[in-house]
């Protein structure tokens, strides 16, 4: 059976799939799937989910090998070898509000996807806040009064700039990462560590 890797759909897709191609794995059948959720190539069984279900899938063994952003590893901690940092969807955590924005007097309230990161950070600060959980789009919540602020991944910075808001502080800086199934990485070995070797070779030449 070949290896089963699982994607993160979207942002990381494109990059992954340059990636890919970079160190000479086979990617034609990747490029045109259209909607299709699993591509087999001549080496690999491939899935695409949002990137807290790849790390679902990889926890359960249903897929060998994850590629999924580091955000998620940490909001999650799932029960996964977080292998190595791969060169591609760098980003960083931010607190962001909108421009000139004066601060509350009262608790303040943050949006984002991302509660355990947000916890954490106003913890550390030792402030205590409001925190008000979004799926996507969190950009909103200041804008339409949800919120005084967001924690929320930035890459370029374009849709916090389109949508009038500005960084406040940065936290945390991450990349995608590859990611392993802990059993399966033992039995099948063999069959794993020369492609993790491979993605590794790419690592090390950036
Ligand atoms: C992420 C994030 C920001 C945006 C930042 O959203 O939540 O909205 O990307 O990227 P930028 O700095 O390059 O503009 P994503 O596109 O992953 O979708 P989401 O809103 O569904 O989370």
């Amino acid at each position: 059976m070949k290896p089963v890797i699982a994607l993160t759909k979207g942002r990381l897709e494109k990059q992954f799939l340059a990636y890919f191609e970079s160190l000479d794995f086979d990617v034609e059948p990747l490029l045109d799937k259209g909607r299709k959720l699993r591509i087999e190539t001549s080496e690999f069984s491939f899935f695409f989910a949002k990137g807290v279900d790849v790390t679902t899938y990889v926890e359960n063994g249903i897929a060998d090998l994850g590629v999924v952003g580091g955000d998620i590893l940490i909001e999650h901690k799932p029960d996964v070898y977080d292998l190595f940092p791969l060169p591609f969807g760098h980003c960083r955590m931010a607190l962001a509000t909108k421009a000139n924005y004066e601060w509350p007097n009262q608790k303040k309230r943050i949006a984002s996807t991302f509660t355990n990161i947000t916890n954490a950070y106003f913890k550390e600060k030792g402030e205590s806040v409001d925190i008000i959980k979004l799926e996507g789009s969190v950009e909103l919540a200041p804008i339409l009064g949800l919120a005084d602020a967001i924690v929320d991944i930035v890459e370029t910075g374009t849709t916090l700039k389109e949508n009038g808001l500005v960084i406040a502080d940065e936290f945390l800086h991450f990349s995608a990462r590859l990611i392993a199934n802990r059993s399966t990485l033992k039995v099948k070995r063999q069959q794993l560590v020369p492609v993790i070797e491979r993605f590794k070779k790419g690592v090390n030449e950036e």
